[in-house]
């Protein structure tokens, strides 16, 4: 049985065989009943678009079904029924599990329970391994994952996203600069590691000053859910924003990716610039996630 709890499960190998599996999705190189019969339980206790419904679309064409929960208040985790009792029923009617929920370390303690592959949708601050993988796979469509020169800029304290793609990164050749509003810097836990892989980390201030050495350009926003209260949260706020006259002078082959959701931290006239890249990385959750269901339930 084969879980998708962390990035730091996987190895430089399995991360490209993902991609490359992913790339022969792409081009039509599935079975569209390979998953005719299976059951996919997506079990969301925070709010989703993208990671719900591109887990259940990719499901519909390897021809299986989805079932969810889409809260906490419509299950009987209201009632105060626990997590391991709540998956050990699923697992009963479901072949896979695709869990989100606002603790970190909620889908490993999932999978010690599951009789069924668990595949981990978002953990709190944790991790996110789809979306780390449909990142990686939005990057080598444009350009080698080796040699790059990668700035993470958002909340990277909070940003599950920016966590785990930062891990996935430290398997590559790469130079990641972080760029994070004061108190949101990615913790010091997380660049020991990555320098530990030999990963350079660099830490800037401000986005303007490094904007021209970038080929990727990978925007959070500020995880106000996972804030102790508003006024924290407000003094952060809008404290930086993509905008076209920030690109100017940028690498002409920038790429700009947001996990999305975005609030304010990416001008919509960004949009339509050719580094704007953050719809097409949204759609490639098809095949990635498709790759990913292929894996773990064909
Ligand atoms: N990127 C991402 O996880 O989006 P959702 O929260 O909409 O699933």
């Amino acid at each position: 049985m084969q879980h998708i709890i962390s990035i730091r499960d996987f190895t430089r190998q399995d991360l490209d065989s993902f991609l490359d599996r992913a790339e022969l999705v792409e081009r039509g190189g599935f079975d569209p009943r390979m998953l005719e019969g299976k059951i996919l339980a997506l079990l969301f206790f925070e709010p989703s678009t993208r990671t719900r419904m591109s887990f259940a679309s990719a499901m519909a064409r390897l021809g299986g079904t989805s079932i969810s929960v889409d809260s906490v208040e419509a299950s009987s985790i209201a009632k105060g029924e626990t997590l391991a009792d709540t998956i050990r029923v699923v697992s009963g009617y479901a072949d896979a599990i695709v869990l989100r929920h606002p603790k970190e370390g909620a889908a490993r303690l999932a999978s010690e329970f599951a009789t069924v592959p668990v595949i981990n949708a978002g953990d709190g601050a944790g991790q996110h391994p789809s979306q780390t993988i449909l990142d990686l796979y939005t990057i080598r469509r444009s350009m080698p994952l080796d040699g790059l020169e990668i700035g993470l800029l958002g909340d990277l304290r909070y940003g599950r996203t920016a966590h785990s793609l930062a891990h996935a990164l430290s398997l590559y050749d790469v130079t990641l600069h972080t760029i994070a509003p004061p108190g949101l810097d990615l913790p010091l836990s997380v660049v020991h590691e990555l320098r530990r892989h030999g990963m350079e980390v660099v830490k800037h201030g401000d986005v303007g000053k490094v904007i021209r050495d970038l080929d990727v350009l990978y925007v959070t926003r500020i995880q106000r859910e996972r804030f102790p209260d508003s006024a924290s949260y407000y003094d952060v706020a809008s404290s930086y924003r993509i905008t076209p006259d920030l690109l100017e002078g940028a690498r002409e082959h920038l790429i700009v990716l947001h996990p999305l959701p975005r609030v304010d931290e990416i001008d919509p006239a960004v949009d339509r610039t050719p580094f704007a890249r953050y719809f097409e990385q949204s759609r490639n959750g098809i095949p990635v996630r498709m790759a990913l269901l292929q894996e773990v339930m064909g």
